[in-house]
């Protein structure tokens, strides 16, 4: 039998001259598996998924050496129809994949392209929008469909050609947290259910742990990890940029050997050893309680609901923000954390109640004022970014304020520089990549240096690695500066790992606030909040180990005195 997919020493350059985008890639993929590809953005995944389903060189010119082969037949001797019916791939942007107005319309294009029967094109049409969920929004029109919808609307699309083999490109980059778990349990049924093939780069390895069965690592353009999951979780990905679950970290920091743990539960039977040692342990941390409590922002009893809609968004809503504080601000979607921000940012007015920015209510405030303490990052950089250079859009605020051109030229150099943008910034932003341009849009704010960052989901889009960076970067100016940051997160893990404290909501008001440690006893009480925490957090409750860790760090002395026992034992 031959492979579903079979990749052949394949090298891709987009500038003949120049050095290639991938070189000498070579792996199969068979009927019914589900493969994730991780690399950090650049590897060079794009290239590849490209060039398997014949975009490249169909549509994006490039020279490509080697061979790709789908069910044994060379793709470059194939016709862009045909090989639709063999491939189907859904992108990053759902918007950019959807045509017409009406869901059902968008389903039927492709089919229609083949000269299908009508009946046989209507019955592909409601295959499809059933597969993803999507049948009662038929007759829906597209632009009403929210992120997730829309992105399940473009694996429909792919599904009614019926191809032998799904790619998905980062199809959650765009997606808050539900319209991934949307995205991510239609994929699911399409392996259970239909044994579908599924290429995937993503992102996010925590999230589709359950969920893949191979992982294949990208790095200086060609693959360097092919293996089953667990055992692929077993080698050091944190050393190319990739996000390791805590759970396998843990594992192989023990001298577990094999193959991984993906949950909690496969850990503890898998690690008897250290479960038994550590279980009921008592550990010495103390949560270093809020450094100063000079509020940046208050919200004081807000209520909120946008004109025309009788419903509350916020029901009394009271917190403050402290200088030099990192705040997540979690909570389920629709809970109100974008509306908070909006209205920190003097984006909208509170219908009841006061906000408070550097001690004054921001309706005593000019808009210049306000946005001269408030900088704020939307969750989409697009809406943010409208200049024709880098460069221009970086230096817009401060050149509109008036400040010296010199001055602010240094410093826009430097901060694209900081965020690796520099080599662009002659660019049109919008040629920019997805994260390039999330980048961007934190570097424009930050050059103002505002003293309270308001940050939507700021790592959404971007690799492991460069999200962390972020993220340190932001931390480095809440200690240095003594910045005030609101973030508003659905990663537990990065809510733990680097904030002082964290904001739940639920319903539009507080339902909870404290320490990462004390807001995540409180959620596993009340399931309803749906904050999963981390998974450190969740062996630590399971092995009854008190306080639970939030974090690796604080789990690690456990470690090291298991081994060191161990050791010992091993001795005598
Ligand atoms: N259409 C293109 N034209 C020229 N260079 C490209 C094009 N697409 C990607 N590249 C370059 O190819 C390399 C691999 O990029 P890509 O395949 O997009 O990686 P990934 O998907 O892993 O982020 C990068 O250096 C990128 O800048
Ligand atoms: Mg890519």
């Amino acid at each position: 039998m031959s492979h579903a997919i079979e990749v052949k020493d394949l090298s891709v350059w987009y500038n003949v001259a120049g050095e290639p985008a991938i070189k000498h890639v070579n792996l199969t993929v068979d009927e019914g598996e589900f493969v994730l590809f991780v690399g950090r953005t650049g590897s060079g995944k794009s290239t590849l998924l490209n060039s398997i389903n014949g975009v490249i060189p169909n549509i994006i010119n490039a020279k490509l050496e080697g061979s790709v082969k789908i069910y044994g037949r060379d793709t470059r001797l194939m016709q862009l129809k045909e090989l639709s019916t063999l491939v189907g791939t859904v992108y990053q942007t759902p918007e950019d994949q959807i045509f017409s107005l009406v869901v059902e319309d968008d389903v039927a294009f492709g089919p229609e392209n083949l000269a299908l029967p009508p009946d046989e094109i209507r019955k592909r049409v409601e295959d499809s929008l059933r597969l993803v969920g999507l049948l009662d929004r038929k007759k829906f029109p597209t632009f009403l469909l929210s992120g997730g919808q829309k992105q399940r609307l473009v694996i429909a699309d792919a599904l009614s050609m019926r191809p032998k083999v799904l790619i998905l490109d980062e199809p959650t980059s765009m997606l808050d947290s539900l319209g991934t778990s949307e995205v991510f349990s239609t994929l699911k049924k399409l392996r259970d259910e239909y044994g579908m093939t599924i290429l995937m780069a993503e992102h996010k390895v925590e999230r589709v742990l359950g969920l893949v069965d191979r992982l294949i690592l990208i790095y200086d353009k060609t693959v360097v990890i092919d293996k089953p999951i667990r055992e692929a979780l077993m080698e050091d990905l944190v050393m190319y940029g990739i996000e390791e679950p805590q759970v396998s970290y843990l594992y192989k920091q023990i001298g577990g050997s094999g193959k991984a743990p993906l949950t909690i539960e496969e850990f503890m039977k898998y690690e008897t050893g250290f479960s038994e040692f550590s279980r009921g342990r008592q550990v010495a941390l103390v949560d270093s309680p809020p450094k100063t409590l000079d509020p940046v922002v208050e919200l004081n009893n807000v209520w909120f609901a946008y004109e025309r809609s009788k419903e509350w968004v916020l029901k009394g809503t009271s917190f403050a923000v402290n200088k030099g504080e990192f705040v997540s601000l979690v909570g389920p979607n629709g809970s109100g954390k974008t509306t908070i921000l909006r209205l920190i940012a003097g984006l909208q007015k509170p219908s009841q109640g006061e906000v408070r920015v550097m001690g004054k209510p921001t309706t005593k405030m000019s808009r210049k004022e306000l946005s001269s303490f408030v900088g704020y990052v939307f969750q989409d950089p697009d809406q943010m970014l409208f200049n024709t250079t880098v460069l221009s859009e970086v230096e817009f605020t401060p050149r509109l304020m008036g400040l010296n051109a010199q001055a602010v030229r240094k410093k826009a150099i430097e901060i694209l520089e900081e965020f690796g943008l520099l080599e662009y910034k002659n660019e049109n932003p919008h040629r920019l990549s997805v994260g390039q341009r999330r980048l961007l849009s934190l570097a424009s704010v930050l050059i103002n240096e505002p003293k309270i960052l308001l940050l939507d989901e700021p790592t959404r889009a971007l690799d492991w690695e460069t999200g962390e960076g972020v993220l340190k970067f932001v931390k480095r100016l809440v200690r240095d500066k003594g910045i005030g940051v609101i973030a508003v997160s659905h990663n537990m893990k990065q809510a733990a790992d680097h904030s002082d404290r964290v904001i739940a909501l639920y319903s539009g008001t507080v339902a909870a606030q404290g320490t990462p440690r004390e807001v995540f006893m409180r959620a596993i009480e009340n399931p309803n909040w749906s904050l999963v925490p981390p998974q450190v957090f969740q062996l630590s409750v399971a092995l009854s180990i008190r306080p639970p860790a939030v974090k690796i760090d604080e789990i690690m002395p456990l470690v090291d005195e298991y081994k060191a026992r161990a050791k010992a034992a091993g001795k005598a």
